[in-house]
């Protein structure tokens, strides 16, 4: 029975006909940026490095909610070592596409970090605002190191140089939905990463 189920867009791992896109007919989204098999090989290429860089010493993830959810469990999984797992929430957007420049944290870590290895998991770089937060804000509970691990960044946004250690894609700074990013709370479950044109949403 498992073998007669396919997920509607896919079969057999290769993206089907335009006519059986369920998000064909959306006016709002543009162009793929990064489609589903770049990023595919992306995460397992971040995933065989990370199993280098951390062996003897696992590291700590840290996903940024939500939409660092889809990276982190692509990742993790992509990382040969037992890793462990910790999420935190922030907001610096609310549901509009432009930043507030406000960053607070709506939901804290669970785990200490003091003497911990961190790595904090990203799904995009814009202003770098939440980061340079983040990184402040962690580094104040003592980790033995704190590295970051940013899916996507965007081109020329960032006034200040961002330490990013690992970086996934460097994209133009078009907003941009899917794979754990979203408009409102939509598109975060499309599996690959493509351009919003819609009106922004406010909510
Ligand atoms: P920054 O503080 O300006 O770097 O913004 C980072 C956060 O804003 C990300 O973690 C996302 O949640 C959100 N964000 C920035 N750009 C986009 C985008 O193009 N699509 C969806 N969310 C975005
Ligand atoms: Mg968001």
């Amino acid at each position: 029975m498992d073998d007669e189920v396919e997920s509607p867009w896919r079969a057999g791992g290769q993206r089907m006909s335009g006519a059986e896109d369920p998000w064909r007919h959306d006016p709002h989204l543009g162009e793929i940026v990064v489609a589903e098999d770049v990023l595919d090989k992306r995460v397992a290429q971040l995933g065989d490095e990370l199993t280098a860089d951390y062996e003897g010493r696992p590291p700590l993830l840290v996903g940024v909610l939500k939409g660092a959810f889809v990276f982190m469990s692509d990742l993790a999984r992509a990382i040969r070592l037992p890793v462990e797992i910790d999420v935190m929430a922030v907001a610096s957007y609310g549901s509009a596409t432009t930043t507030s420049g406000v960053v607070r944290i709506v939901k804290d870590l669970d785990s200490d970090l003091t003497g911990r290895h961190v790595l904090v998991v990203e799904d995009i770089v814009d202003s770098g605002l939440t980061l340079s937060y983040l990184r402040r804000s962690l580094l104040a509970r003592q980790p033995a190191s704190l590295e970051v691990c940013a899916l996507l960044v965007k081109e020329g946004q960032q006034p200040a140089k961002l330490d990013l250690r690992y970086v996934g894609f460097h994209v133009p700074p078009d907003f941009v939905v899917g794979y754990g990013l979203d408009v409102a709370e939509r598109y975060r479950n499309l599996p690959d990463v493509r351009v919003y044109k819609g009106p922004v949403a406010v909510g």
